[in-house]
């Protein structure tokens, strides 16, 4: 189940919303511009799906998304757990990219299809945590802060959407808010 967490920006140990309501996390974040609704999940997707795999499973859906929401690109990419350092050192510096509060000039629209991850978005002096997994269709809106932490041990496949192609950048605050916040691991841990 998804999971909302919603915490004063300046104390972690106050939780103002715990919520596993899909049409209550939904209510929550509408009031926030951020888009959330779900899609059943295909299943029969290989470990590891090649991108256009996964956009062929959900091709009605995403369709619908890039006519309304005017995405030009969209891929998916997925991280699979493997037992080696590589993978290990490679899923740190993953996780790493975007852990810390960063704005981006496009939507950050995401699709999980498998797993699961955590955005955090910093808005009117609260931080709200959502806990995606399968099933789970979230927008962030151009230029809101937030963060994404997908875990020490990411396991996800993501269907990513964007206005343009020009590459991903994160356009860091230098605000360290984040390292106060329960991370990917501890809100998993504790539900
Ligand atoms: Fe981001």
């Amino acid at each position: 189940m998804t999971l909302l967490t919603v915490w004063p920006d300046t104390d972690a140990s106050q939780v103002l919303v715990r919520t596993e309501d899909a049409e209550e996390i939904k209510g929550e974040l509408k009031q926030l511009g951020v888009r959330f609704s779900r899609w059943p999940v295909v299943t029969g997707l290989p470990s590891e799906p090649s991108s256009d795999e996964v956009l062929a499973a959900y091709s009605s859906y995403v369709a619908k998304v890039v006519e309304t929401e005017g995405y030009v690109y969209v891929d998916a990419l997925h991280m699979t757990p493997a037992d080696t350092p590589e993978w290990t050192s490679m899923a740190a510096e993953a996780r790493q990219k975007f852990l810390a509060e960063h704005t981006h000039d496009d939507d950050e629209d995401r699709f999980f299809a498998r797993g699961s991850g955590v955005f955090y978005l910093h808005v009117n002096g609260k931080v709200y945590g959502v806990l995606c997994e399968a099933g789970d269709l979230l927008s962030v809106p151009a230029n809101t802060t937030h963060w994404f932490d997908m875990g020490t041990r990411p396991d996800y496949v993501a269907i990513r959407f964007f206005h343009d192609d020009d590459g991903w950048v994160g356009n860091f605050t230098g605000n360290r808010l984040a390292e106060d916040f329960p991370s990917f691991d501890e809100l998993s841990a504790a539900r």
